[in-house]
Protein backbone atom coordinates (compact mmCIF):
# COMPACT_ATOMS: atom_id res chain seq x y z
CA UNK A 1 0.00 0.00 0.00
CA UNK A 2 1.20 3.18 -0.99
CA UNK A 3 2.47 5.22 2.06
CA UNK A 4 4.19 8.57 2.01
CA UNK A 5 6.11 10.21 4.89
CA UNK A 6 5.51 14.17 5.10
CA UNK A 7 8.62 15.29 6.36
CA UNK A 8 8.19 18.68 8.39
CA UNK A 9 9.73 20.91 10.59
CA UNK A 10 7.72 19.68 13.59
CA UNK A 11 8.04 16.09 12.98
CA UNK A 12 7.16 13.41 9.96
CA UNK A 13 4.06 11.85 9.57
CA UNK A 14 2.58 8.98 7.43
CA UNK A 15 0.06 9.18 5.10
CA UNK A 16 -1.94 6.31 3.88
CA UNK A 17 -3.75 5.64 0.76
CA UNK A 18 -5.52 2.77 0.32
CA UNK A 19 -8.85 1.26 -0.83
CA UNK A 20 -10.84 0.42 2.15
CA UNK A 21 -8.62 2.00 4.76
CA UNK A 22 -11.39 3.11 6.72
CA UNK A 23 -12.09 0.31 8.21
CA UNK A 24 -8.46 0.72 9.70
CA UNK A 25 -8.75 3.94 10.95
CA UNK A 26 -8.71 2.69 14.93
CA UNK A 27 -5.37 0.94 14.38
CA UNK A 28 -3.57 4.21 12.61
CA UNK A 29 -5.48 6.95 15.17
CA UNK A 30 -4.38 4.38 18.10
CA UNK A 31 -0.67 3.91 17.00
CA UNK A 32 -0.49 8.05 16.07
CA UNK A 33 -1.66 9.24 19.74
CA UNK A 34 -0.88 8.57 23.54
CA UNK A 35 -4.29 8.95 24.33
CA UNK A 36 -7.70 6.99 24.67
CA UNK A 37 -10.31 9.34 23.33
CA UNK A 38 -10.79 10.30 20.09
CA UNK A 39 -13.26 13.12 18.69
CA UNK A 40 -14.36 12.86 15.11
CA UNK A 41 -15.00 16.27 13.74
CA UNK A 42 -18.08 15.68 10.61
CA UNK A 43 -20.62 17.52 8.13
CA UNK A 44 -24.13 16.33 7.94
CA UNK A 45 -23.27 14.51 4.61
CA UNK A 46 -20.64 12.90 5.53
CA UNK A 47 -22.06 11.37 8.72
CA UNK A 48 -24.69 9.79 7.20
CA UNK A 49 -22.46 7.80 4.99
CA UNK A 50 -19.19 7.20 6.88
CA UNK A 51 -19.32 7.70 10.65
CA UNK A 52 -20.66 4.72 11.67
CA UNK A 53 -18.20 2.94 10.15
CA UNK A 54 -15.45 5.73 11.37
CA UNK A 55 -16.84 5.42 14.99
CA UNK A 56 -17.03 1.45 15.37
CA UNK A 57 -13.72 1.18 13.67
CA UNK A 58 -12.23 3.54 16.47
CA UNK A 59 -14.01 2.26 19.15
CA UNK A 60 -12.93 -1.92 18.47
CA UNK A 61 -8.92 0.44 18.57
CA UNK A 62 -10.42 0.15 22.22
CA UNK A 63 -10.64 4.23 22.13
CA UNK A 64 -13.84 6.30 23.40
CA UNK A 65 -15.00 8.30 20.68
CA UNK A 66 -17.17 11.53 20.61
CA UNK A 67 -18.31 13.38 17.66
CA UNK A 68 -19.84 16.16 16.55
CA UNK A 69 -21.76 16.81 13.28
CA UNK A 70 -21.68 20.39 12.08
CA UNK A 71 -24.04 21.53 8.58
CA UNK A 72 -22.34 20.89 5.26
CA UNK A 73 -21.39 23.51 3.22
CA UNK A 74 -18.20 26.49 3.56
CA UNK A 75 -20.89 28.44 5.82
CA UNK A 76 -19.05 26.31 8.84
CA UNK A 77 -15.89 27.46 8.98
CA UNK A 78 -17.03 30.25 11.01
CA UNK A 79 -16.32 31.70 14.67
CA UNK A 80 -19.42 29.73 16.01
CA UNK A 81 -18.64 26.22 14.87
CA UNK A 82 -15.25 26.83 16.35
CA UNK A 83 -16.31 27.50 19.59
CA UNK A 84 -18.72 24.98 19.48
CA UNK A 85 -16.08 22.35 19.23
CA UNK A 86 -13.82 24.00 21.83
CA UNK A 87 -16.83 23.70 24.11
CA UNK A 88 -17.27 20.54 22.91
CA UNK A 89 -14.06 19.22 23.29
CA UNK A 90 -14.17 20.67 27.02
CA UNK A 91 -17.20 18.73 27.74
CA UNK A 92 -15.47 15.56 26.14
CA UNK A 93 -12.69 15.82 28.30
CA UNK A 94 -10.29 15.79 25.27
CA UNK A 95 -6.63 16.54 26.16
CA UNK A 96 -3.49 17.43 24.16
CA UNK A 97 -3.22 13.54 23.75
CA UNK A 98 -6.00 12.71 22.14
CA UNK A 99 -6.80 12.83 18.68
CA UNK A 100 -9.42 14.90 16.87
CA UNK A 101 -10.31 13.39 13.36
CA UNK A 102 -11.41 15.40 10.77
CA UNK A 103 -13.70 13.29 8.35
CA UNK A 104 -14.73 15.25 5.75
CA UNK A 105 -13.90 17.48 3.08
CA UNK A 106 -11.95 20.92 2.54
CA UNK A 107 -14.19 22.55 5.08
CA UNK A 108 -14.15 20.25 7.71
CA UNK A 109 -10.34 19.53 7.76
CA UNK A 110 -9.58 23.20 7.57
CA UNK A 111 -12.55 24.11 10.71
CA UNK A 112 -11.28 20.85 12.82
CA UNK A 113 -7.50 21.18 12.40
CA UNK A 114 -7.77 24.72 13.44
CA UNK A 115 -9.66 23.84 16.25
CA UNK A 116 -7.18 20.97 17.24
CA UNK A 117 -4.24 23.64 16.57
CA UNK A 118 -5.58 25.90 19.09
CA UNK A 119 -7.68 23.80 21.78
CA UNK A 120 -4.78 23.75 24.65
CA UNK A 121 -2.25 24.89 22.14
CA UNK A 122 -2.57 21.76 19.95
CA UNK A 123 -4.13 18.89 20.33
CA UNK A 124 -3.08 15.80 17.59
CA UNK A 125 -4.86 15.83 14.54
CA UNK A 126 -5.72 12.98 12.16
CA UNK A 127 -7.24 13.84 8.69
CA UNK A 128 -9.55 12.06 7.08
CA UNK A 129 -10.36 13.39 3.66
CA UNK A 130 -13.45 12.23 1.63
CA UNK A 131 -13.61 14.45 -1.38
CA UNK A 132 -11.43 14.52 -4.04
CA UNK A 133 -10.17 18.34 -3.58
CA UNK A 134 -9.51 17.03 0.39
CA UNK A 135 -7.41 14.15 -0.82
CA UNK A 136 -5.02 15.61 -2.81
CA UNK A 137 -4.81 19.40 -1.62
CA UNK A 138 -6.07 20.80 1.62
CA UNK A 139 -5.89 17.82 4.10
CA UNK A 140 -1.75 18.05 3.34
CA UNK A 141 0.46 20.85 3.89
CA UNK A 142 -0.55 21.94 7.51
CA UNK A 143 -2.98 24.81 6.56
CA UNK A 144 -5.95 25.46 9.20
CA UNK A 145 -8.00 28.17 9.59
CA UNK A 146 -11.64 29.64 9.20
CA UNK A 147 -13.61 32.45 7.46
CA UNK A 148 -14.65 35.72 8.77
CA UNK A 149 -17.62 37.69 7.39
CA UNK A 150 -15.11 39.83 5.66
CA UNK A 151 -12.89 37.18 4.16
CA UNK A 152 -12.08 33.44 3.51
CA UNK A 153 -9.56 31.88 5.53
CA UNK A 154 -8.48 35.17 7.39
CA UNK A 155 -7.99 33.22 10.79
CA UNK A 156 -5.81 30.08 10.84
CA UNK A 157 -2.45 27.82 11.45
CA UNK A 158 0.11 26.06 10.00
CA UNK A 159 -0.38 22.99 11.95
CA UNK A 160 0.67 19.17 10.88
CA UNK A 161 -1.48 16.21 11.40
CA UNK A 162 -0.14 13.27 13.31
CA UNK A 163 -1.63 11.10 10.34
CA UNK A 164 -3.56 11.68 7.07
CA UNK A 165 -6.13 8.50 6.02
CA UNK A 166 -7.19 9.00 2.38
CA UNK A 167 -9.40 5.59 1.36
CA UNK A 168 -10.24 6.32 -2.35
CA UNK A 169 -13.64 4.06 -1.77
CA UNK A 170 -15.02 7.19 -0.49
CA UNK A 171 -14.76 8.99 -3.58
CA UNK A 172 -17.66 6.67 -4.50
CA UNK A 173 -20.45 8.72 -3.34
CA UNK A 174 -19.41 11.86 -4.32
CA UNK A 175 -21.58 13.64 -6.90
CA UNK A 176 -19.69 14.25 -10.76
CA UNK A 177 -19.17 17.64 -9.85
CA UNK A 178 -18.01 17.46 -6.99
CA UNK A 179 -15.42 14.43 -8.69
CA UNK A 180 -14.77 17.40 -11.42
CA UNK A 181 -13.63 20.03 -9.14
CA UNK A 182 -10.89 17.77 -7.66
CA UNK A 183 -9.99 16.54 -10.85
CA UNK A 184 -9.01 20.47 -11.59
CA UNK A 185 -6.39 20.30 -9.20
CA UNK A 186 -5.47 16.67 -10.47
CA UNK A 187 -5.30 18.14 -13.94
CA UNK A 188 -2.95 21.17 -11.74
CA UNK A 189 -0.20 18.12 -10.58
CA UNK A 190 0.24 17.01 -14.04
CA UNK A 191 0.99 19.95 -15.83
CA UNK A 192 2.99 21.59 -12.94
CA UNK A 193 5.31 18.21 -12.23
CA UNK A 194 4.18 15.39 -13.86
CA UNK A 195 3.57 14.80 -17.32
CA UNK A 196 2.97 10.67 -16.91
CA UNK A 197 0.43 11.69 -14.58
CA UNK A 198 -1.51 13.88 -17.24
CA UNK A 199 -0.85 11.33 -20.42
CA UNK A 200 -2.94 8.73 -18.43
CA UNK A 201 -5.62 11.68 -17.85
CA UNK A 202 -5.86 12.58 -21.36
CA UNK A 203 -5.76 8.63 -22.19
CA UNK A 204 -8.81 8.10 -19.71
CA UNK A 205 -6.59 5.68 -17.72
CA UNK A 206 -8.37 5.85 -13.93
CA UNK A 207 -6.78 4.48 -11.68
CA UNK A 208 -7.63 6.21 -8.65
CA UNK A 209 -5.40 4.97 -5.97
CA UNK A 210 -2.44 5.82 -8.16
CA UNK A 211 -4.01 9.12 -9.15
CA UNK A 212 -4.16 10.22 -5.96
CA UNK A 213 -0.46 9.12 -5.04
CA UNK A 214 1.08 10.86 -7.55
CA UNK A 215 -0.77 13.83 -6.46
CA UNK A 216 0.23 13.40 -2.98
CA UNK A 217 3.82 12.89 -3.45
CA UNK A 218 3.63 16.40 -5.58
CA UNK A 219 1.81 17.98 -2.62
CA UNK A 220 4.47 16.74 0.25
CA UNK A 221 7.27 17.30 -1.61
CA UNK A 222 6.96 20.92 -2.88
CA UNK A 223 5.59 21.67 0.65
CA UNK A 224 8.75 20.21 2.25
CA UNK A 225 10.62 22.27 0.69
CA UNK A 226 8.53 25.44 1.28
CA UNK A 227 6.57 24.63 4.70
CA UNK A 228 5.71 28.32 5.21
CA UNK A 229 4.48 29.38 1.88
CA UNK A 230 6.98 31.31 0.37
CA UNK A 231 8.65 30.24 -2.46
CA UNK A 232 8.23 26.65 -4.43
CA UNK A 233 4.87 26.35 -2.81
CA UNK A 234 3.63 29.23 -5.76
CA UNK A 235 3.74 26.33 -8.15
CA UNK A 236 0.76 24.86 -6.86
CA UNK A 237 -0.93 28.31 -7.87
CA UNK A 238 -0.33 27.43 -11.16
CA UNK A 239 -3.92 28.73 -12.99
CA UNK A 240 -4.99 30.27 -9.87
CA UNK A 241 -3.85 33.68 -10.81
CA UNK A 242 -7.33 34.23 -13.07
CA UNK A 243 -9.15 31.70 -10.86
CA UNK A 244 -8.82 33.63 -7.83
CA UNK A 245 -10.05 36.50 -9.70
CA UNK A 246 -12.67 34.77 -11.36
CA UNK A 247 -13.71 33.34 -7.78
CA UNK A 248 -13.94 36.59 -6.33
CA UNK A 249 -15.93 38.80 -9.47
CA UNK A 250 -18.68 35.61 -10.28
CA UNK A 251 -18.95 35.37 -6.39
CA UNK A 252 -18.00 32.41 -4.25
CA UNK A 253 -21.52 30.88 -4.53
CA UNK A 254 -22.19 31.47 -8.37
CA UNK A 255 -18.89 29.33 -9.52
CA UNK A 256 -16.65 26.71 -7.55
CA UNK A 257 -13.14 26.58 -7.01
CA UNK A 258 -12.15 23.74 -9.57
CA UNK A 259 -14.23 25.34 -12.42
CA UNK A 260 -12.14 28.84 -11.86
CA UNK A 261 -8.83 27.05 -11.46
CA UNK A 262 -9.91 24.92 -14.84
CA UNK A 263 -10.52 28.60 -16.45
CA UNK A 264 -7.52 30.42 -14.97
CA UNK A 265 -4.98 26.96 -16.40
CA UNK A 266 -6.21 27.67 -20.12
CA UNK A 267 -5.51 31.34 -19.34
CA UNK A 268 -2.19 30.51 -17.52
CA UNK A 269 -1.69 28.34 -20.89
CA UNK A 270 -2.25 31.06 -23.91
CA UNK A 271 -0.71 33.64 -21.58
CA UNK A 272 2.84 31.54 -21.16
CA UNK A 273 2.80 30.69 -25.26
CA UNK A 274 2.28 34.59 -26.04
CA UNK A 275 5.02 35.38 -23.21
CA UNK A 276 7.69 32.69 -25.24
CA UNK A 277 7.62 30.45 -22.31
CA UNK A 278 4.93 27.68 -23.38
CA UNK A 279 5.08 25.66 -26.54
CA UNK A 280 2.52 25.80 -29.11
CA UNK A 281 -0.40 23.72 -28.69
CA UNK A 282 -0.25 23.01 -24.88
CA UNK A 283 -3.41 25.20 -24.26
CA UNK A 284 -5.50 22.58 -26.37
CA UNK A 285 -3.90 19.88 -24.56
CA UNK A 286 -5.17 20.85 -21.46
CA UNK A 287 -8.67 22.57 -22.86
CA UNK A 288 -9.07 18.88 -24.35
CA UNK A 289 -8.84 17.22 -20.90
CA UNK A 290 -10.70 19.87 -18.97
CA UNK A 291 -13.57 19.76 -20.91
CA UNK A 292 -13.50 15.85 -20.56
CA UNK A 293 -13.94 16.83 -16.79
CA UNK A 294 -16.83 18.65 -18.15
CA UNK A 295 -15.07 21.84 -16.29
CA UNK A 296 -15.51 25.23 -18.19
CA UNK A 297 -12.47 26.60 -20.36
CA UNK A 298 -13.87 30.22 -20.76
CA UNK A 299 -15.63 32.60 -18.65
CA UNK A 300 -18.10 35.65 -19.88
CA UNK A 301 -17.59 37.97 -16.76
CA UNK A 302 -16.05 41.12 -17.02
CA UNK A 303 -12.45 41.83 -18.24
CA UNK A 304 -11.14 44.63 -16.33
CA UNK A 305 -12.98 43.42 -13.17
CA UNK A 306 -10.91 40.33 -13.46
CA UNK A 307 -7.63 42.12 -14.24
CA UNK A 308 -8.22 44.18 -11.41
CA UNK A 309 -9.02 41.28 -9.12
CA UNK A 310 -5.58 40.02 -9.94
CA UNK A 311 -3.12 42.50 -9.45
CA UNK A 312 -4.91 42.67 -5.94
CA UNK A 313 -4.29 38.48 -5.35
CA UNK A 314 -1.94 38.41 -1.63
CA UNK A 315 0.32 36.37 -3.78
CA UNK A 316 1.76 39.03 -5.43
CA UNK A 317 5.49 38.95 -4.01
CA UNK A 318 7.23 42.29 -2.80
CA UNK A 319 5.59 44.80 -5.98
CA UNK A 320 6.55 42.40 -8.53
CA UNK A 321 4.16 40.70 -10.35
CA UNK A 322 5.26 36.57 -10.86
CA UNK A 323 3.00 34.57 -12.93
CA UNK A 324 3.19 30.81 -12.87
CA UNK A 325 4.15 29.08 -16.90
CA UNK A 326 4.74 26.14 -18.11
CA UNK A 327 7.93 24.67 -19.99
CA UNK A 328 6.50 22.08 -21.01
CA UNK A 329 3.79 20.26 -19.61
CA UNK A 330 5.24 18.50 -16.30
CA UNK A 331 7.46 21.53 -15.83
CA UNK A 332 6.39 24.78 -13.90
CA UNK A 333 8.25 27.76 -13.51
CA UNK A 334 7.73 30.84 -11.31
CA UNK A 335 8.35 33.89 -13.72
CA UNK A 336 8.76 37.76 -13.03
CA UNK A 337 6.37 39.48 -15.29
CA UNK A 338 5.98 43.43 -15.99
CA UNK A 339 2.25 44.66 -15.31
CA UNK A 340 1.92 45.83 -18.65
CA UNK A 341 2.92 42.92 -20.18
CA UNK A 342 0.96 40.81 -18.38
CA UNK A 343 -2.52 43.46 -19.07
CA UNK A 344 -1.60 42.79 -22.93
CA UNK A 345 -1.19 38.72 -22.66
CA UNK A 346 -4.38 38.64 -20.68
CA UNK A 347 -6.04 41.10 -23.01
CA UNK A 348 -5.25 38.60 -26.12
CA UNK A 349 -6.18 35.79 -24.50
CA UNK A 350 -9.63 37.41 -23.00
CA UNK A 351 -10.48 38.65 -26.39
CA UNK A 352 -9.78 35.50 -28.51
CA UNK A 353 -11.65 32.90 -25.63
N1 LIG B 1 -6.09 23.86 3.79
C1 LIG B 1 -5.77 23.93 2.53
O1 LIG B 1 -4.59 23.87 2.14
C2 LIG B 1 -6.87 24.07 1.54
C3 LIG B 1 -6.61 23.89 0.16
C4 LIG B 1 -7.68 23.96 -0.73
C5 LIG B 1 -8.96 24.21 -0.27
N2 LIG B 1 -9.18 24.38 1.06
C6 LIG B 1 -10.54 24.62 1.58
O2 LIG B 1 -11.32 23.47 1.34
C7 LIG B 1 -12.69 23.85 1.31
C8 LIG B 1 -13.38 23.12 0.17
O3 LIG B 1 -13.27 21.74 0.37
P1 LIG B 1 -14.23 20.71 -0.37
O4 LIG B 1 -14.29 21.04 -1.80
O5 LIG B 1 -13.81 19.35 0.05
O6 LIG B 1 -15.66 21.12 0.18
P2 LIG B 1 -16.60 20.54 1.32
O7 LIG B 1 -15.85 20.13 2.52
O8 LIG B 1 -17.68 21.55 1.51
O9 LIG B 1 -17.22 19.23 0.66
C9 LIG B 1 -18.01 19.35 -0.49
C10 LIG B 1 -19.37 18.66 -0.32
O10 LIG B 1 -19.17 17.24 -0.48
C11 LIG B 1 -19.79 16.56 0.60
N3 LIG B 1 -19.01 15.33 0.79
C12 LIG B 1 -17.79 15.22 1.35
N4 LIG B 1 -17.33 13.96 1.21
C13 LIG B 1 -18.29 13.26 0.56
C14 LIG B 1 -18.39 11.92 0.11
N5 LIG B 1 -17.38 11.06 0.26
N6 LIG B 1 -19.53 11.55 -0.53
C15 LIG B 1 -20.53 12.45 -0.73
N7 LIG B 1 -20.49 13.73 -0.35
C16 LIG B 1 -19.38 14.14 0.29
C17 LIG B 1 -19.76 17.55 1.74
O11 LIG B 1 -20.75 17.26 2.69
C18 LIG B 1 -20.03 18.86 1.02
O12 LIG B 1 -21.41 19.03 0.83
C19 LIG B 1 -12.73 25.36 1.19
O13 LIG B 1 -13.13 25.91 2.41
C20 LIG B 1 -11.29 25.74 0.91
O14 LIG B 1 -10.93 27.00 1.44
C21 LIG B 1 -8.17 24.32 1.96
ZN1 LIG C 1 -6.87 25.17 -5.70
Amino acid sequence: MPEIMANTNNGNYPIHIKTGILRKLGQIVSASIKGKKAFVVTDENVASLYLSEAVKSLESSGLKVFSCTVPAGESSKSLEMLSLLYEQFYHAGISRSDAVVALGGGVVGDLSGFAAASYLRGCALIQVPTTLLAQVDSSIGGKTGIDLPFGKNLVGAFYQPKAVVIDPQVLSTLPRNRMSEGMAEVIKYGCIRDEMLFESIEKGLFDLEWILERCVRIKTTVVQNDEFDTGERMLLNFGHTVGHAIEKVAGYSNITHGEAVAIGMVFAARMGILEGITPEGTDVRIRAVLEKWSLPVSTGLDKSAIFESMLSDKKRLSGKHFYVFLQSIGQAVVYPIEKDTLKDHFDQVFDNQ
